[in-house]
């Protein structure tokens, strides 16, 4: 049984299962061929990303919004891991694991949120703060003895999880040795230079959905804009567009367009007519090409699309091999963001993305149902040159870190 394998040598299990793919791997983006379609189902894999994509990264897990005043508290999963974050009364966003200290059990149910100034446990009434300390242990020492000799609070606060944030995002780093997030958010936040950020607000438009699919589909179709004259029609040609990526930080697709069909774009979508009547970010020239859209994957799975008057958020939560939640803000210019003149326009924004989604759900659940098929037969994915290139190079980035190899 596959629990029964000690972790090590899983490690090497998965890593040598992979190793023989490498090669076809490594050719040239036309001739390349990708990898087997178990590392889309197989829980070893699964394992393996955790330790060796999820922990060693920053990992987006929630919103600041969502812990916007001091005293509130959610609960946050990523791929089995279960977190609390926190805004104590010092403003400071902070994350603990979601473990009591006394005997372990979850303090804050999945999906809960709470509001004050402390967490208890459900099952014998352990309190924290909300820094985590464990302020209080009622009846530790019998009926309404909440002390007992030779039992010290001190040092029994939940365990942190070092946390930092950017765009609205509270991001994680498990294993506590990445480079500092702005650091290790330095080459996606450059290729973004173009769009002022800083100008943006997040809106209350939000999308919470979830595809029946591993995470790893929903970035491979998000850098290619190969099947949007088939699968997203309303959206019109792609314009000139670009793969791109960034070492092991981000891959992504650009566009160039012209400001008439920047706005035709969203005009056309989904019922997006008001989308005119949104700021657009004020670098952008009236007349020529220019970069109307940048979409990143900043590795491992958060997903920003800076697009000429809006900003998108998108965070791919791996919940097993086989099911990936989306949680998305959207984010525009100054004002746009919030008052009442636009709301129907933020909303239509909203509408379109979610179509956009919808469209590629079945997609990714028929290309997760195949993978056994596709294993037996042997089938390797091939890349188109043109459309593909940060697809052929996101497999690159796993197969590296799964297998230890320099694929670059
Ligand atoms: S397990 Fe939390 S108080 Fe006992
Ligand atoms: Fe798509």
């Amino acid at each position: 049984m596959d629990t029964a394998i000690p972790s090590d040598d899983r490690t090497f299990e998965v890593a040598r299962r992979l190793k023989p793919y490498l090669h076809g791997l490594s050719q040239p983006t036309g001739q390349a061929a990708g990898l087997p379609a178990w590392i889309y189902t197989d829980p070893a894999f699964f394992a393996e990303e955790r330790k060796r994509v999820f922990a060693p990264s920053w990992i987006g897990i929630a919103y600041e919004s969502e812990v916007a005043n001091p005293g509130d508290a959610i609960a946050a999963e990523y791929a089995g891991w279960r977190f609390i974050v926190t805004r104590a009364e010092d403003g400071v966003v902070r994350t603990f694991y979601n473990v009591c200290r006394h005997r372990g059990m979850t303090l804050l149910d999945p999906g809960a949120s709470a509001q004050g100034r402390t967490l208890a446990c459900p099952w014998h009434r352990w309190t924290y703060d909300l820094q985590g300390r464990l302020v209080a242990t009622p009846n530790i020492g019998g009926n309404n003895a909440h002390e007992c000799v030779g039992f010290d609070k001190e040092g029994l606060g939940l365990q942190a999880v070092r946390t930092d944030t950017w765009l609205g995002v509270v991001f994680v780093n498990v294993d506590g040795a990445a480079p500092p997030l702005a650091e290790y958010l330095k080459p996606t936040i450059d290729r973004l230079a173009a769009f002022d950020l800083s100008l943006t607000r997040e809106s209350n438009e939000t999308m919470e959905t979830a595809f029946q699919g591993n995470w790893k589909l929903g970035i491979e179709g998000g850098v290619e804009d190969y099947h949007i004259p088939w699968v997203h029609r309303q959206l019109g040609p792609s314009g000139d567009f670009r793969g791109e990526f960034s070492g092991d930080r981000w891959v992504g697709v650009t566009c160039r367009r012209t400001m008439e069909m920047a706005k035709r774009r969203y005009d056309e979508s989904e019922g997006a007519a008001a989308t005119a009547a949104l700021p657009m970010f004020p670098h952008l020239p009236e007349t020529g090409l220019f970069e109307a859209s940048v979409i990143l994957s900043t590795l491992p799975a958060t997903l920003v699309a800076a697009v000429a008057d809006h900003v998108v958020v998108s965070l791919f939560i791996p919940e097993s091999p086989g099911r990936t939640k989306i949680r998305r803000r959207f984010r525009f210019i100054g004002e746009a963001a919030t008052d009442d003149a636009r709301a129907s326009a933020r909303r239509k924004v909203r509408d379109a993305w979610s179509v956009v989604t919808e469209q590629d759900g079945p997609i990714i659940a028929a290309m997760q149902d195949q993978a056994a098929l596709k294993d037996e037969i042997g089938f390797r994915p091939r890349y188109s040159p043109h459309w593909e290139p940060a697809v052929h190079h996101f497999q690159k980035v796993i197969a590296a870190k799964i297998t230890g190899e320099n694929l670059a």
